[in-house]
């Protein structure tokens, strides 16, 4: 099969599965169940056998989906006999406008617990004995683990922008129940808490990780889509609506508390890990250096020091009390670059770090969500014995394809920021010759194993943003029309240091 035949059941597994509410169609399910048979007939795959949650519509993973369908607009496509034509920019909008209609179902049923303003992780679509059709979110009140899908809410405001940006739909980002819902979302992340910084504080399993992996606190994943949000939310509120000014100037505030916090704390290079080996502890008081009170015996000197190239750097994945979780998360480096929350400077590191550590961090299959795996006795306090992260599993250091979009964004971006083509060249061909592989795979949703060789041991097949991030990896790298990265990137700003 020729790579453009390749695009082309990707794409078709993506018109395929997507799902309609009252004659619109409104997302894609985070995975295909069905296939066609040779006589082209919709049949149940045995692979996909348990649906569990799979067959719901989740925000975080209809994000590239929706990315894709706003740069190809209108297409058509054979799906089995018939040719379908598609409309992606108002699939997009259906999406945006069902989801905000969950977020105030949400609010409306619950008005006096204000916490729970949240966008749900995913919803499904139900019918009643009359086939009257409703939406059933999940806010994590039936996910595995009950886990809180923080990211959906700042998901669902970078969207929102890239949306606008394809459209230039002012009319309805304007619109009041819209301008509402960043208002809330943005208020909520704003509220009084039991805490002073300016990241946010999450429990563990809030983001793409949606389970109990030790990510708990200040993971840098939130945080850099914290950022990105505040940044749309910046550009979507309407400044001549006087409901928007408290929310604004609160907006200016936290963009540079936030953004001077993470460039300093969060970043890990040979010059930092030499300060931190030096640090003192027990500080007491604003002249405190070691602000966290980390102690040299909780860092992995030994493997950093040798796993740290001269020329690369990257965002440790937390900071707490006594706390540095020195693990490499690719969501949060991957797009801190893309919202510019890290410096130029600190970008080229990041991208050098990923080039000059290939083996360990894209191996057979780009890219490892998180670097290095858990194990042992640390595998077992922080997982809670979970099999299925067990080490280099799944999120425990396995490796997840939809990151390839975010991967050939960031390399894209420092493409034109830099001048530099070396880190698109070397991503280009590696998504190249992962996408053979997804293809004769049936488009897994995980990779396990220390160079990503295995299928993930319960991967679901045919998963929709495996299919849309390798094709949307594909329009960053040679965009055919409207340019993803315009719609998802923002450009470097310094904030002065209070
Ligand atoms: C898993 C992933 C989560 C994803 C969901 C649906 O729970 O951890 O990130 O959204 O599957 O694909």
């Amino acid at each position: 099969m020729g790579v453009e035949a390749l695009e082309i059941e990707a794409l078709q597994i993506l018109v395929e599965s997507l799902i309609s509410y009252k004659g619109r169609l409104v997302g894609t399910p985070a995975a295909h169940t069905y296939i066609r048979d040779k006589n082209e007939i919709n049949i149940p795959k045995k692979a996909n056998k348990d649906p569990l949650n799979y067959d719901q519509v989740f925000i975080r993973d209809f994000v590239p989906v929706a990315l894709l369908f706003l740069v190809k607009g209108e297409f058509t496509i054979q799906n089995g006999k018939k040719e379908v034509a598609i409309n992606g920019k108002e699939i997009v909008k259906n999406f945006l406008e069902v989801t905000l209609e969950l977020h105030q179902q949400e609010r409306s049923e619950t008005f006096l617990n204000t916490g729970r303003v949240l966008m749900p992780a995913s919803f499904k679509i139900l019918k009643n004995k009359k086939g009257k059709e409703h939406l059933e979110p999940d806010f994590g009140q039936h996910a595995i683990a009950r886990v809180t899908p923080v990211d959906s809410s700042l998901w669902w405001i970078i969207l929102l922008r890239a949306y606008w940006k394809a459209t230039g739909n002012t009319a309805l980002v304007h619109q009041a129940d819209f301008q509402e819902g960043i208002r809330l979302i943005l208020e909520l992340c704003f509220s009084d808490r039991f805490d002073r910084e300016p990241t946010l504080l999450v429990p563990d399993g809030a983001c793409m990780i949606d389970r109990r992996m030790g990510i708990y606190g200040y993971p840098l994943e939130i945080q850099v889509l914290f950022y990105a949000a505040l940044r749309a939310a910046d550009e979507l509120l309407d400044r001549k609506n006087h409901n928007n000014k408290d929310i604004l100037s609160a907006i200016q505030k936290r963009l540079g508390s936030l953004a001077n916090h993470i460039r300093t704390e969060y970043w890990m290079d040979m010059d930092r890990l030499n300060q931190t080996y030096q640090y003192n502890v027990e500080e007491y008081g604003a002249t405190a250096i070691n602000k966290y009170n980390i102690y040299a015996a909780s860092i992995p000197y030994a493997n950093l020091d040798e796993w740290l190239p001269e020329d690369g750097g990257y965002l440790v994945g937390n900071i707490g009390p006594s706390q540095m979780d020195f693990r490499f998360f690719s969501v949060g480096n991957l797009m801190a670059i893309v919202c510019s929350l890290v410096t130029n400077d600190q970008s080229e590191k990041i991208m050098n770090l990923i080039e000059r550590r290939h083996k360990e961090l894209l191996g057979q299959m780009p890219f490892k969500i998180c670097y290095p795996a858990i194990e042992d006795e640390d595998w077992r306090i922080l997982t809670g014995c979970d099999p299925k992260n067990s080490p280099w599993s799944y999120h425990n250091g396995g490796s997840w394809p939809v990151l390839m979009w975010m991967w050939a964004a960031a390399a894209r971006k420092l493409g034109q920021d830099a001048k530099e083509e070396e880190y698109m060249q070397f991503a280009k061909a590696a998504i190249e010759k992962a996408g053979k592989r997804l293809q004769k795979e049936e488009w897994p949703e995980y990779y396990d194993g220390k160079s990503g060789h295995l299928i993930g041991r319960e991967a679901r097949r045919h998963q929709t943003w495996t299919c849309a991030g390798y094709l949307l990896a594909k329009e960053l790298m040679t965009p055919s029309g409207l340019d993803p990265l315009e719609l998802i990137k923002f450009k470097e700003k310094t904030y002065a240091k209070n």
